[in-house]
């Protein structure tokens, strides 16, 4: 059976979708995406998502207001192609459509939607013994808060990445510490975790700030300040966080440890309160 996806207001079968070859999502990368995680058929933090999907949407100015049958469309996706009940992804993207290529923004243009759903389940391997990473210059543009498909040097880093064995790489900004390249960084130094505070500079990621609410419950202090990549080899504890990569700790960084090269008791404990969030 083919799986079904949702094209500009139609569920579909994936062999039957087409989009133009004039579609700016593929001619300039005019467009954004969202990724939600569903576990057992319930979005986790469903209200965040869209909150960054209307802000992504407004900086580059889609018109875009259909976002009430979102959730229905999402919800019969899974369904339909019998992930409703494990670990399962959404994959939303909004391109500002289809037109004859020209550089700005055309006149009566009508966005393309798209949305499609996938097998997402965590990987307890990692999650318990850690992964490797590696650094890099941040070649980014200046605008990585919005969650632009425009995504090469995150796809020629991810490469890089696999290519060292590596898990992630950590992208370094004039000598701080910015995010990966489908992940946010944070790290701990003597029980205090410290993170890149939300700008231009990384996307504001909704794992990321889970893991601030958790540490203000439970008293651990928090510092939104970037880490100079002079300290990184000083510190006890890193970790990726994401949506797919949820709270993973890094073990190696380039070619050394991080800490006693194994799982640390922060990252353990942010673990555990992460995960208690995802059991509905
Ligand atoms: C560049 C980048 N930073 C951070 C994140 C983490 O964001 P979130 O926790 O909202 O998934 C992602 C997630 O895909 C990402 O691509």
């Amino acid at each position: 059976m083919s799986e079904t996806i949702y094209l500009n207001g139609k569920l579909i079968p994936k062999t039957e979708a087409s989009i133009s070859p004039e579609d700016r999502g593929f001619n300039f990368a005019d467009g954004i995406y969202e990724v939600i995680k569903y576990y057992g058929g319930k979005p986790f933090r469903y209200a965040d998502h869209m909150d960054r999907l209307r802000r992504s949407l407004r900086e580059i100015r889609i018109d875009f207001d259909d976002f009430d049958q979102l959730e229905t469309v999402f919800q019969t996706l899974l369904e339909q192609n019998g992930l409703a009940s494990q670990e399962a992804g959404i994959y939303l993207q909004i391109t500002r459509g289809s037109h004859t290529r020209i550089h700005r923004f055309p006149e009566n243009i009508k966005p393309t939607v798209y949305a499609t759903v996938f097998p997402f389940a965590s990987k307890p391997d990692q999650l318990k013994n850690g992964v490797k990473a590696i650094t890099a210059a941040d070649i980014r543009w200046l605008r990585c808060d919005i969650k632009s498909i425009s995504l090469l040097p995150n796809v020629l880093f991810a490469q890089e990445a696999e290519e060292h064995g590596a898990a992630e790489t950590i992208f370094i900004r004039n000598g701080i510490v910015t995010e990966g390249t489908h992940s946010s960084f944070m790290a701990v130094k003597d029980g205090v975790v410290y993170t890149h505070p939300d700008s231009n500079l990384i996307l504001p990621g909704i794992t990321k700030k889970v893991i601030i609410e958790i540490c203000k419950t439970h008293n651990i202090r928090l510092v939104e300040e970037g880490i100079p990549a002079s300290e990184l080899a000083g510190l006890d504890e890193m970790m990726i966080v994401g949506t797919g990569s949820e709270v993973t700790p890094i073990v190696q960084l380039d070619d050394k440890p991080v800490g006693n090269g194994k799982l640390g008791p922060v990252t353990r404990f942010i673990q555990e309160k992460f995960f208690e969030q995802t059991q509905f």
